[in-house]
């Protein structure tokens, strides 16, 4: 290695770049916590350090590595809001690329957006096995805003960039060697070997990545991935911006590519999807700290037992035992434990087969899981999760069994998706012990978690709630007990606007159409196919005894279970499907326009822009109740509630985000113009007159 000399610093030892070491080979260090994103002291630090490397005649080759638990992980989010203060990150990035030294990343943890392109402009990369690279700026509605889309296809070729930049995915270190995006991994440490890397660069003319030429893609195929982009992003615009900005990069200098791609950056940064998106990403952060709970320490859990391996149990127990829990999956009797086993296996053999999972990894996670019949096996655990039958009295039983064989101090948590939680919880003579952990299907990949609390649930246990969703790595959202709690009780609304537009004239394909142009991945109609309409018809028949007479209530889904059509996995169901491709069914249109007969309704053209406020407002609405009644907090947790659990786009922030920017006088128009049409239960929050009439927004 090197031999590293007294380290001298740029400035004092609070500024975030640093310079450790000067001959021959410089060593400068960014320290900026907690991820090195290139605030304006970072761009002007690296700028002056480069500088000052470049005069400096001792030096002869230089590292850029960081400090802490990352590389750069990007620009600073925070300044996007902010007038852009000099020097900005392209220049500081192209004069990392035009120094005469040979210069070289050292990257460790991640390397993204701003970081990714400070990286591809060095002449050299180096990355530990566990760094990640990525250029995820579509995720904040932004094109890569410093060179990215013009220098990683000089690296990796159009394709992979294109598909790199378009969809903001990041990949692992191994897979950027083989892209090209990385030179060596490193075996050890990671530092000496990238300063071995620059002592051998030493004297070598630098390969400047914004010098290499790049091939042109056919304009055939560059047209259709391009379309391919718009069609994946629902209505999303800053992908197709990227991939359009990478395609540039074989036609033009990098400079007059650069140019292009900062003034769409620029164009982007100040849209509203990109406000809606950053909106987004702070909320999934914000959305883990609750109010009261700064303090309270959560149980230690490591022991978690599952009861129930259908869909939602098998989920759950891959979802923990891929966290590294120690998990106990039980069943009742043994058929169903050979059911569940099978099921579990399936998921996992499932993502080896389609590259997800080695079978080694396979083999250690099955490994982690263990089988038993019956409670008693359970007296071990810190945390039990039920996922069984949805059935009250069913649950009560399991939990009084439980508090019967549970050590004092564990977790009893329920994955019920409509009970009472407080009635659940009183069947044990430890309520405060009791919470819900509502998963989403399929509970191994959605990253959403209600975690429902009721009076009675102790802190500590809420507490417990959150730091295992942490540890699941999924978005946690805290609530109350309501009928859906928070997700299905908006869904349950979103329904049934969705049916009165059937009944009023719209068919199931138009409402799809139209909520999938409003960017949810599927329509209301589809979901339900998928989902299966068995479980909701049980449901409306259980509720129907003490449904309100004056509800409107629209009959379709009821005649179509009773015709057999139970969804997909019946052939049919809203639609009818040949070789798994959904198609409208004269059947259907029949039943919808029988329905509109009995309500002696005119059937009329809806068009897109109503169904598509109607539907919106109906969850603005719903969503204000549940403020209103305190089952969440803020607003940010429904919010985050429908961009992680149910589809709501991300680039629009949320369904209360997006009412603060139409205004919430239209929105309570809307209600309005509906309430007496749609009868008892659509009557607008509160929350909503008092805001609409006060100009108070959801947001401040
Ligand atoms: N700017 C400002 N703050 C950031 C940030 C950024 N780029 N990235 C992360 N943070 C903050 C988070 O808000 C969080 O703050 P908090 O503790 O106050 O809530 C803290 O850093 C830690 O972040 P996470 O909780 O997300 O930590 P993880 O370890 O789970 O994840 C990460 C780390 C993978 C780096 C993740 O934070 C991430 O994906 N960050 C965003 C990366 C990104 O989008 N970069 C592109 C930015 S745009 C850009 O670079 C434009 C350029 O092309 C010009």
């Amino acid at each position: 290695m090197t031999s590293s000399q007294t380290p001298t610093r740029s400035g004092e030892s609070s500024e975030p770049v640093r310079i450790l070491a000067t001959s021959p080979v410089a060593l400068i260090e960014i320290d900026n916590p907690p991820v090195n994103a290139t605030s304006q002291a970072v761009r002007a630090g690296l700028l002056s350090a480069i500088q000052e490397i470049d005069r400096n005649p001792q030096t002869e080759a230089v590292v850029i590595a960081c400090a802490g638990r990352t590389f750069v992980a990007g620009a600073d989010i925070r300044e996007f809001g902010q007038p852009p203060r000099e020097p900005h990150l392209p220049d500081v990035i192209n004069a990392i690329e035009a120094c005469l030294k040979p210069v070289v990343a050292a990257v460790h943890g991640s390397a993204l957006g701003g970081g990714c392109e400070i990286a591809l402009a060095c002449h050299a990369r180096v990355a530990e096995p566990g760094a990640t690279f990525g250029l995820p700026e579509v995720r904040l509605g932004l094109v890569p805003g410093a060179g990215g889309t013009q220098r990683l296809p000089r690296l990796v070729g159009m394709e992979a960039a294109i598909d790199l930049v378009s969809t903001g995915r990041t990949v692992k270190a191994a897979e950027a060697l083989r892209l090209g995006l990385v030179d060596r991994l490193s075996s050890g440490d990671l530092r000496a070997e990238a300063m071995d890397l620059a002592q051998e660069m030493i004297g070598v003319q630098p390969a400047r990545t914004g010098e290499r030429p790049v091939a042109a893609m056919d304009a055939h195929a560059a047209s259709a991935k391009v379309a391919e982009v718009r069609k994946k992003a629902r209505g999303a615009e800053a992908p197709c911006k990227a991939a359009e900005l990478v395609l540039l990069a074989a036609d033009l200098p990098l400079l007059e590519g650069m140019a292009r791609e900062r003034e769409t950056f620029l164009e982007l940064r100040s849209s509203e999807q990109s406000a809606a998106l950053r909106h987004a990403f702070f909320a999934e952060r914000e959305v883990t700290r609750v109010p009261g709970l700064e303090k309270v320490e959560p149980r230690s859990i490591q022991k978690v037992g599952v009861v129930g391996a259908g869909t939602m149990g098998s989920g759950i127990a891959v979802a923990f035992a891929d966290a590294g829990f120690d998990v106990k999956v039980v069943e009742t009797s043994e058929s169903a434990f050979a059911a569940g086993q099978a099921r579990i296996t399936d998921i996992y053999d499932k993502q080896v087969s389609s590259g997800r999972l080695t079978s080694a990894v396979r083999d250690e996670r099955l490994s982690s899981l263990s089988y038993e019949v019956g409670t008693p096996s359970l007296a071990d655990r810190d945390l039990v999760v039920e996922a069984v039958f949805e059935d009250m009295e069913v649950k009560r039983s399991l939990f009084r069994d439980l508090d019967g064989v549970l050590a004092p101090g564990a977790v009893l948590a329920t994955n019920t998706s409509y009970l009472d939680i407080g009635l659940i919880a009183d069947a044990t003579a430890r309520p405060a012990d009791v919470l819900g952990l509502h998963f989403f299907s399929p509970a191994n990949v959605m990253k959403l978690v209600e975690i429902v609390k009721t009076d009675a649930t102790a802190p500590e246990v809420i507490a417990t709630g959150l730091a295992v969703a942490k540890r699941l790595r999924k978005v946690p959202v805290v609530c109350r007990v309501c009928d859906g709690f928070v997700g299905n009780r908006i869904l349950a609304r979103y329904r049934q606007q969705a049916e009165y537009l059937l009944e009023e004239g719209a068919l199931p394909q138009e409402v799809d159409a139209a909520m999938e142009a409003f960017g949810f991945p599927m329509g209301p109609f589809a979901v339900s196919d998928l989902a299966g309409l068995d479980i909701a018809w049980a449901r409306r028949k259980r509720l129907a005894p003490t449904r309100d007479p004056h509800e409107r209530y629209v009959d379709v889904a009821d005649r179509l279970c009773e015709a057999g059509r139970f969804g997909r996995k019946t052939g049919a169901g809203w639609y009818r499907y040949t070789a798994g491709k959904r198609e409208p069914d004269p059947f259907v249109t029949g039943l919808v326009e029988e329905a509109s007969q009995r309500r002696k309704v005119l059937r009329r053209t809806i068009s897109v822009d109503e169904i598509q406020a109607r539907i919106r407002a109906a969850i603005v609405n719903e969503a204000c109740k549940i403020l209103d009644e305190r089952i969440v907090e803020r607003p940010l947790d429904v919010d985050v509630v429908m961009m992680h659990g149910y589809g709501y786009p991300a680039w629009r922030g949320g369904p209360l985000f997006e009412a603060d920017r139409i205004g919430l006088k239209v929105i309570l128009d809307q209600v309005n113009e509906r309430a007496p049409q749609d009868g008892p239960g659509w009557e607008p929050a509160a929350g909503l007159v008092r805001r609409a009439a006060s100009g108070a927004r959801f947001y401040p």
